[in-house]
């Protein structure tokens, strides 16, 4: 049984998806703890399913590698990143840059889902900036984190049409749709061995 630490910061639909697919027994991973940098929407979910949930905020840190650090202690009391089974970290929709200090520690078993086609549009306006850039088609990248920001090795990647006249809402949705199913498929592919991610690290 993989085990998840998932880090969320907004509406968790993502975070939902995975606590829905992870309710099943027959699913090969179990999320063991949900964590976020503010007091997330979306941490409710994980309260409603029973699962502990934690907030460490990198503004009651004097430096970002501090609040990393204080993140990493925070997974590893659940048995993330230790010992021979290290589990997966998952960061679904955690809008912060994750400091070197937790990459080095975590990855490869550390991944992403980011709301396009990699290397296209990184960053935390990726569809904004996909719109911006008159993109017909853009999409969603489930990656390992390395300490690029949305640079790591890229896992899974589905493609979205843009249509003529979208939002950045409607579009960021019509991803979403695409990305929940993406990312639920990715873990289930990493737990089963499917993917190795050691084989991926870069
Ligand atoms: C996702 O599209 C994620 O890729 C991006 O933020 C969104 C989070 O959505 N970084 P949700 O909180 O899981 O609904």
């Amino acid at each position: 049984m993989l085990k998840l630490a998932v880090l969320i910061s907004g509406g968790g639909s993502n975070l939902k998806a995975l606590l829905d697919a992870t309710a099943d027994p027959e699913f090969p991973s179990e999320i063991v703890c949900v964590g976020s940098d503010t007091d997330a929407p979306g941490l409710a979910y994980a309260t409603a399913a029973g699962i502990p949930t934690f907030v460490i905020r990198p503004s009651d840190y004097d430096s970002r590698e501090e609040w990393g650090q204080l993140l990493a202690a925070a997974i590893q009391e659940h048995g993330v990143g230790t010992g021979p089974n290290p589990g997966l970290v998952v960061s679904a929709g955690l809008m912060r840059i994750l400091p070197a200090g937790f990459v080095r520690w975590f990855s490869p078993h550390l991944i992403n889902t980011h709301p396009a086609l990699l290397p296209a549009f990184p960053g935390a306006h990726a569809v904004r900036d996909a719109l911006a850039a008159g993109a017909t088609e853009t999409g969603v990248t489930v990656h390992v984190i390395d300490e690029g920001v949305d640079t790591g090795p890229v896992l899974r990647q589905v493609a979205v049409p843009v249509r003529p006249g979208d939002t950045e809402d409607e579009l960021h949705e019509r991803i979403k749709r695409e990305e929940r199913p993406l990312l639920v498929a990715t873990v289930r592919n990493i737990a089963t061995g499917e993917l190795d991610l050691a084989a991926v690290r870069s």
